[in-house]
């Protein structure tokens, strides 16, 4: 698939149709993520991707906590949506159906990894873009979750699936749509040239 087509027609999707994705997939979107830039070449991160059945239900549980913690905070980003604060506690307490999740958690905890904190999250999301952007183009949608990290759910996560790595960024979730959402409207007034 064209780079651009990806980028442009890439969506969150918070809705799947249960179909598993093949392990070879899942091995071929972590490797991309892999590939992407990072601070010093240190290669900070630690990916855990759970699609066995009983793991997987295991970390739906913890989201439905999450969604129930978040809830007041999402009622008052979205007070004029309240659909849209359905939607999403929908979401996250089911993952949307999702046949797969992939936890991202930087490599280590140490004082090292500390001081460079800013550099290895932002390693970490480069990753994360581009698992997106492949599983994209193998008609495998997403969506990236901070929410179990704002419901402090990220520490019961580590605890259960990576205790001995480092800080829990952020979750995605994979999937064969059943949703064909709209690319929300990208606002004006955020870059300019200098030339
Ligand atoms: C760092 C980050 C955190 C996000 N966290 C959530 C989340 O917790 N729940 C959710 O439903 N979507 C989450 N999203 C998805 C965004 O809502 C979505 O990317 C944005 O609305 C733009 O839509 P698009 O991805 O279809 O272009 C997150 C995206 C990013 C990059």
């Amino acid at each position: 698939m064209d780079i651009k087509e990806a980028i442009y027609g890439r969506r969150s999707v918070r809705k799947y149709d249960g179909r598993p994705i093949k392990e070879e997939d899942i091995r071929e979107i972590i490797e991309a993520g892999l590939m992407a830039p990072n601070a010093s070449n240190y290669q900070p991160w630690y990916f855990v991707a759970v699609s066995n059945q009983e793991k997987l239900q295991e970390v739906k549980d913890i989201m439905a906590r999450a969604a129930e913690i978040l809830t007041p905070s999402l009622t008052a980003r979205f007070e004029k949506y309240p659909q849209v604060v359905a939607e999403t506690k929908q979401f996250i307490s089911m993952m949307g159906n999702a046949p797969c999740c992939i936890l991202a958690f930087l490599l280590k905890d140490d004082a090292d990894y500390e001081r460079k904190e800013t550099e290895f999250v932002q390693s970490v999301a480069a990753a994360l873009e581009n698992m997106l952007l492949t599983a994209y183009s193998k008609g495998i949608s997403s969506c990236w979750l901070t929410g179990p990290i704002e419901a402090e759910m990220d520490v019961i996560l580590r605890e259960k699936f990576a205790p001995d790595k480092g800080k829990m960024l952020a979750m995605i979730t994979l999937g064969y749509s059943d949703q064909k959402p709209k690319a929300p409207r990208r606002r004006e007034g955020r870059y300019e040239i200098i030339s």
